[in-house]
């Protein structure tokens, strides 16, 4: 099997030292694609945070913003057989990137923000989009369940990861998580807390099953 991770947050930038991000280090893609490779899959890791040290098995491509990262996961899903989207990809982005350093003044200052792609929606229209099994994942805070039930939908996702990001000591740049697995009719697994290399290897079991029982 060919699989795509995508990792780390994506960097939108202001001017060229500064850029708008989020809290995403990378570490629940990085895992994943150490899962897949544990598993047997050949593994393209598109990343926006620093890349893990070189694997077997693993080709890195690193990524900077939304646009880039969009991309890379175009390119890459001509020859894969799933993508596991744990990247945290910014929603907005500056309108304008200043091209020198914006100076310091005591006036307000407003940024004004553009939305970017959303790379799974947009890969509806991917000429391999029904070879490929889709894994979204979810950060919420809120209406955990229904969040992610809609995203699932909205995005035309074979399964979803649902990560509860405002709880304390797993999700973003934490070594654990705890997560929510749902497919169209409903959840299908539940992994507590455990390191991110835990959760991964249970989300690729679970995928390993169905592709078996698909082409069984
Ligand atoms: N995602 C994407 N492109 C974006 C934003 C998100 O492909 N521009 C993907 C993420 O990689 C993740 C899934 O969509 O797999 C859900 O991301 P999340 O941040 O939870 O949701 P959003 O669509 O950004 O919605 P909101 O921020 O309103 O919760």
């Amino acid at each position: 099997m060919r699989v795509v991770v995508t990792a780390g947050g994506t960097r939108e930038p202001i001017d060229p030292v500064r850029f708008l991000g989020n809290r995403s280090s990378g570490k629940m893609g990085n895992a994943l694609a150490s899962a897949c490779r544990e598993a047997g899959a050949e593994v393209e890791l598109i990343t926006a945070a620093p890349p893990p040290p070189a694997a077997p098995g693993v080709s890195v491509t690193e990524v900077e913003t939304a646009a880039e990262m969009q991309r890379a996961v175009w390119r890459a899903l001509d020859r894969a057989d799933v993508l596991l989207m744990a990247a945290a990809v910014a929603d907005y982005r500056p309108r304008t990137v200043a091209g020198q350093k914006l100076k310091k003044s005591a006036d307000e200052l407003t940024l004004e923000l553009l939305p970017t792609v959303d790379i799974l929606e947009s890969l509806r229209v991917h000429p391999r989009r029904t070879r490929v099994l889709l894994v979204g994942f979810a950060a919420e805070t809120d209406d955990l369940l229904a969040n992610a039930a809609e995203k699932l939908r909205r995005k035309g996702l074979d399964l979803i990861v649902l990560n509860d990001v405002g709880a304390p000591g797993i999700g973003m740049a934490a070594d654990d998580n705890a997560v929510t697995i749902l497919d169209r009719d409903g959840v299908v697994l539940t992994v507590g807390r455990s390191p991110k290399l835990e959760v991964a290897r249970r989300l690729v079991a679970l995928i390993g099953d169905r592709s078996a029982r698909a082409s069984a």
